[in-house]
């Protein structure tokens, strides 16, 4: 049986005394795109970054598709794109060159590009929409454009899962519904597709199931259920579709469950049992 193409396993992450991730487990098909939603602080990029090898987890593994992140990454098949916080963007890089990053694991010991890099470059500066800013700094495009220059390095790297760590936060129209529309025709190409974000109205139409994040999994499965009130009750512990999200950090640790429900993981995706 093939391995899955993410498997996280009570995955714990510590930063000093935090506790960032609690026993965390997650299981993805290829070429699914699964929307990952909790609130600030809920341990969201510290998954990204254990799932990218990044981080080492204090405790439980991460394997992709059977391999570990680190020979995933290496060998060229993780695109990320990291939340705006996380980028220095006065970092003297065109574009251009943030997408040639992508190509680094197709060079020699030289890094000099080949036709081959150039070609794949070009393409995938036409494919997010963004050659005519081609030489611009990277730091001097709009938050949409940022975004969909990662992109970009992910598909010019011809990585076969992408992870987006809320994509969607600052951007604007266009940009959300280019990026939109790529990953649909990445996913259809057999790419694997993890991203964060809090527009929890464009899930279900974005993706094909869901995971509600409050430091562990407490809950996967499609977006609509995911999405029912009782089960975001979980996660936010107030009725977000019908408010703004909170921007607050998480309640105390000992705090009443808001849903009483506790934190069992509830999994109704419809990946195959692998246990
Ligand atoms: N580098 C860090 N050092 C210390 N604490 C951190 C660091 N990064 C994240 N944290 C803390 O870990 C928790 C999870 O953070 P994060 O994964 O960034 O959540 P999210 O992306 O869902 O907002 C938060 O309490 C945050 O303050
Ligand atoms: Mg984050």
């Amino acid at each position: 049986m093939s391995s899955p193409a993410i498997l996280v396993e009570n995955v714990t992450v510590h930063y000093g005394e935090v506790l960032a991730l609690d026993a965390a487990s997650l299981t993805l098909d290829t070429a699914r795109i699964c929307g990952l939603i909790g609130m600030n602080g809920s341990g969201k990029s510290t998954l990204f970054k254990v799932i990218m090898g990044m981080i080492k987890p204090d405790a439980g593994r991460v394997l992709i598709n059977g391999e570990s992140p680190a020979k995933a990454r290496k060998e060229g098949g993780i695109g990320y794109v990291p939340q705006s916080e996380d980028v220095d963007w006065q970092f003297p890089l065109s574009v251009r060159d943030v997408v040639m990053m992508g190509r680094y694991g197709h060079q020699g010991f030289t890094r000099r590009p080949s036709k081959a890099d150039r070609a794949a470059v070009e393409l995938a500066l036409d494919r997010v929409e963004l050659s005519e800013f081609a030489n611009r700094q990277i730091g001097q495009l709009s938050g949409g454009q940022k975004k969909r220059a990662f992109v970009a390095r992910g598909i010019a790297q011809g990585a076969t899962m992408m992870l987006l760590d809320e994509p969607f936060a600052g951007v604007d129209k266009r940009s959300e519904a280019t990026i939109t529309r790529l990953l649909r025709e990445l996913a259809s190409d057999g790419c694997t597709i993890l991203i964060s974000t809090h527009d929890l109205h464009a899930l279900p139409q974005l993706c094909d199931e869901a995971v509600l994040l409050m430091r562990k999994v407490l809950m996967h499965g499609p977006p609509e259920l995911v999405l029912q009130p009782e089960n975001l009750a979980m996660a936010f512990g107030l009725d977000v579709l019908n408010r703004d999200l909170p921007d607050e950090d998480l309640p105390d640790e000992d705090a009443p469950d808001p849903s009483g429900a506790g934190r069992q993981v509830q999994d109704f995706s419809n990946h195959q049992g692998r246990n």
